[in-house]
C-alpha cells in the first residue's frame, strides 16, 4: 500500500506467532503475513532499525520492495474504475461512462489514490452510509484526494485535505478542477499537528496504516467535536482489536465497519 520502497524480511520467531506478529508491528512492521511453513514475512520501512529483532529469531529470507509506481500504473489504466456500486474512477483520457451514477476524474501523478486499492475502496463505501450534508471534512492523507472530494460530491460543505508528501498538493489542485470542486475547499502539505488548535471538523478521514495513524490519534479526537465521525481504513483485519481497545478508551463507539480480503476499515463516533 506504500507508495515508497520497502523490505521484507521472512523471520522465524521463537514461542507464539501471534505474539510475534504483536512485536513485529510494535517495531513498526506496515505489513505481515503468515507464511505456509511457519514464518511471518514482514514489511518494514527502508530505514528499519534492524537491532530491534530479538537475539533467537531465526531470518529465513530477506529482500527489497520496488517502489509502486502509481502514476505508471494508472496510466496504463484504460478502462473506468468501478470503486464502489455508486462510484466509478476515470482518468482524464478515458470517457466518462454513461451509466456511471457518480464519476470522478482522477489524475494521480505521484500521488495514492485511483480507487484500486482495497482500502480506498472500503473508505469509499462506508462514506457512502453515511450522511455529509453541509458537514466539514478533514481528509489526512488525501493523496489524489479521491475521498475528501467523493465526500463533496456526497454533499459536504467544507473540506480541508493533507498530505505529508508535497507531491500530492499539485495532484489535488488539479483533481479538484477536473471535478470542477469549487469554493470551500483548502489543501496543504503537512500533517494534522499543522492545525491551529481548537479547529474541529464533522467528519475525520485518515486512509494509512495503522503505525502512521495511531501516533496522532490524540490530535485527531482534538479535532472531533462530541457526535464526530472518523472514518479508519488501512487496516489489517486482525488489526481490528487495537482500534476497538482504543474506541473503548478514549470515548468513541463503533457506526459501521467493512473488510475486503486481508484489509479492514470502519467508521467510529466520538460520544464524549
Ligand atoms: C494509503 S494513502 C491514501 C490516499 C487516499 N486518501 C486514498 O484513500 O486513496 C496514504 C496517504 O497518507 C499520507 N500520509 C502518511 N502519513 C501521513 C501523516 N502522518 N500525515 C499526513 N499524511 C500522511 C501518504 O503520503 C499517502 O498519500
Amino acid at each position: 500500500m506504500e507508495s515508497r520502497a520497502a523490505i521484507w524480511i521472512d523471520f522465524l520467531p521463537s514461542g507464539d506467532l501471534e505474539l510475534a506478529s504483536n512485536d513485529l508491528f510494535e517495531m513498526g512492521a506496515m505489513g505481515l503475513e503468515e507464511l505456509d511453513d511457519g514464518a511471518l514475512k514482514a514489511w518494514l520501512p527502508l530505514d528499519w532499525d534492524r537491532s530491534q529483532i530479538p537475539s533467537d529469531w531465526m531470518i529465513q529470507a530477506e529482500g527489497e520492495v520496488e517502489a509502486k509506481d502509481w502514476d505508471l500504473s494508472w496510466r496504463l489504466q484504460q478502462e473506468p474504475l468501478q470503486v464502489t456500486d455508486r462510484l466509478v474512477v476515470v482518468p482524464p483520457w478515458v470517457d466518462k461512462p454513461a451509466n456511471a451514477e457518480i464519476c470522478l476524474r482522477m489524475e494521480a501523478k505521484q500521488a495514492f489514490g485511483t480507487g484500486g486499492h482495497e482500502s480506498t475502496r472500503l473508505a469509499s463505501k462506508l462514506l457512502e452510509g453515511l450522511t455529509l450534508s453541509g458537514k466539514s471534512v478533514f481528509d489526512i492523507g488525501a493523496g489524489t484526494g479521491i475521498l475528501g472530494f467523493y465526500c463533496r460530491i456526497l454533499g459536504a460543505g467544507h473540506i480541508e485535505l493533507c498530505d505529508i508528501d508535497p507531491d500530492s498538493i499539485p495532484c489535488l489542485e488539479e483533481n479538484a478542477e477536473l471535478n470542477d470542486i469549487e469554493g470551500d475547499w483548502n489543501a496543504w502539505a503537512g500533517s494534522i499537528d499543522k492545525l491551529p488548535a481548537g479547529t474541529k471538523f464533522d467528519v475525520l478521514l485518515a486512509n494509512m496504516l495503522r503505525t502512521e495513524f495511531f501516533p496522532m490519534r490524540e490530535q485527531a479526537l482534538a479535532l472531533m467535536p462530541i457526535g464526530g465521525l472518523l472514518i479508519l481504513s488501512g487496516y489489517l483485519v486482525k488489526e481490528r482489536e487495537l482500534v476497538m481497545e482504543w474506541f473503548a478508551k478514549d470515548g468513541l463507539e463503533l457506526v459501521s465497519e467493512g473488510a475486503e480480503g486481508d484489509w479492514w476499515a470502519c467508521c467510529g463516533r466520538r460520544f464524549e
